[in-house]
């Protein structure tokens, strides 16, 4: 006998559709790392970074932390009884998206400064030898030390809470004097690179401006954009296994739609070059009234490059400090980079020229500042069997 449908039946039955729903959503979600944010075995390098029994040991697993190009991590490091060596893994590099590895070597110099931090926090006086060190143009650095007295400064304490904000930023509030001036600090002291702040609303526009010009000119060549997308982690279980890439939570989207896409299906290329361009329109130049650009006299030379990657970690460690965030922006030198290397027209790199205004010195490293709007969130990390030769 068929069953009558009442009312009653069709809420019941409904019920159980939606309990059988529900479940297959929260298993979805459980697989996607909607609950399990920051979590795993691809997030314990900030947590465990000093915990290591050897103390040089603590001096890598700060370095490994530090800021780098799409979360590529290209490095690795050889430890002596007194000595580190650190090396460009030239297997992890972005492509057409840094052919003259510009980001690579920045994001090498930043580790460096999170390795001497360290080094100083652990007890150790300890001294930099920057490339070329022998034949090998991988070989970057060196750092020896003798003992010393442990000093841990602020910046050394701000290593494990700094991450990239991708989110909107306060345009309300504004930063002080004597925030721009312990910023500005940083930058003495480093030989051929300097620091340039843009705050005046006609120099912020032309940068945004030009920046969402880059992004699309970046899209619109297949291949930066496929090598940009390379480095994009679409599912939970790939970014607990490769621990590198670009993570949908640290895209500064918000709980409830960071929730929404993990649980959406993989996403393509073209729409992940679509969300960032309109990310980046939308909430983050949007909200943009301030911007600094390290600079240096050679922007090829990779001496410069590590030391501009130095300055930008403690930069970035410093705004941390401060309870402001930041975000690299670096589209337009990463189409000046590919302007040269296809030896076209050089339309990026004019708009650099024209935004330093000074000819002794060139653009290497655009970011955005500000006062964040919601709390960052870490990337993955390798871990110290990985980076270590
Ligand atoms: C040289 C360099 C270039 C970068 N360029 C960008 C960029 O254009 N846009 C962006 O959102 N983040 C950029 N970043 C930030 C990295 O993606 C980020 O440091 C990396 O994913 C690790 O995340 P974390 O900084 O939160 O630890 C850049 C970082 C470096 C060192």
């Amino acid at each position: 006998m068929t069953r009558k449908l009442t009312r009653r039946n069709f809420l019941k039955g409904m019920g159980l559709a939606s309990i059988v729903v529900a479940g297959g959503l929260v298993w979805r979600a459980a697989d996607s790392g909607v609950f399990s944010t920051a979590q795993g075995a691809a997030y314990e390098p900030w947590t465990n970074w000093r915990d290591a029994q050897d103390p040089r040991l603590n001096l890598i697993r700060a370095a490994i932390l530090a800021s780098n190009p799409h979360n590529s991590q290209p490095w690795l490091f050889r430890l002596a009884d007194r000595r580190i060596d650190v090396f460009a893994d030239t297997r992890r590099t972005l492509g057409a998206i840094d052919p003259f590895l510009r980001e690579l070597h920045i994001g090498l110099g930043a580790a460096l400064s999170n390795l001497l931090l360290a080094a100083r926090a652990e007890g150790y006086q300890s001294e930099l030898t920057l490339l070329p060190i022998g034949a090998d143009p991988a070989h970057v650095a060196q750092v020896e030390w003798m003992s010393g007295t442990p000093e841990a400064s602020p910046l050394y304490a701000a290593i494990p809470q700094r991450h990239t904000d991708r989110a909107a930023f306060d345009p309300t509030r504004i930063i002080s004097p004597e925030q721009w001036a312990r910023l500005s600090e940083l930058a003495q002291g480093f030989d051929d690179v300097s620091l340039r702040w843009m705050t005046d609303p006609q120099a912020v526009r032309f940068f945004c401006d030009r920046t969402l010009e880059a992004t699309q000119a970046i899209i619109d060549d297949e291949q930066q954009s496929s090598d940009s997308f390379a480095w994009q982690r679409g599912s939970w279980q790939e970014l607990q296994e490769k621990r590198d890439g670009l993570t949908y939570d640290a895209q500064g989207m918000g709980p409830v739609m960071t929730s929404i896409v993990k649980l959406l299906p993989t996403i393509t290329k073209a729409q992940a070059d679509r969300g960032w361009f309109e990310a980046l329109r939308d909430r983050q130049l949007a909200t943009t009234t301030a911007v600094g650009l390290i600079v240096t006299r050679d922007a090829l030379d990779a001496r410069q490059q590590l030391t501009a990657g130095r300055l930008w970690q403690l930069l970035h460690l410093q705004l941390t400090v401060e309870g402001l965030g930041a975000q690299p922006l670096n589209q337009l030198v990463e189409r000046r980079d590919r302007e040269i290397q296809l030896g076209g027209e050089s339309h990026f790199g004019e708009v650099l020229t024209e935004m330093v205004g000074d000819n002794r010195w060139s653009a290497l490293m655009p970011f955005r500042v500000g006062y964040p709007t919601l709390p960052t969130l870490p990337s993955p990390r390798r871990d110290l069997q990985a980076v270590l030769l």
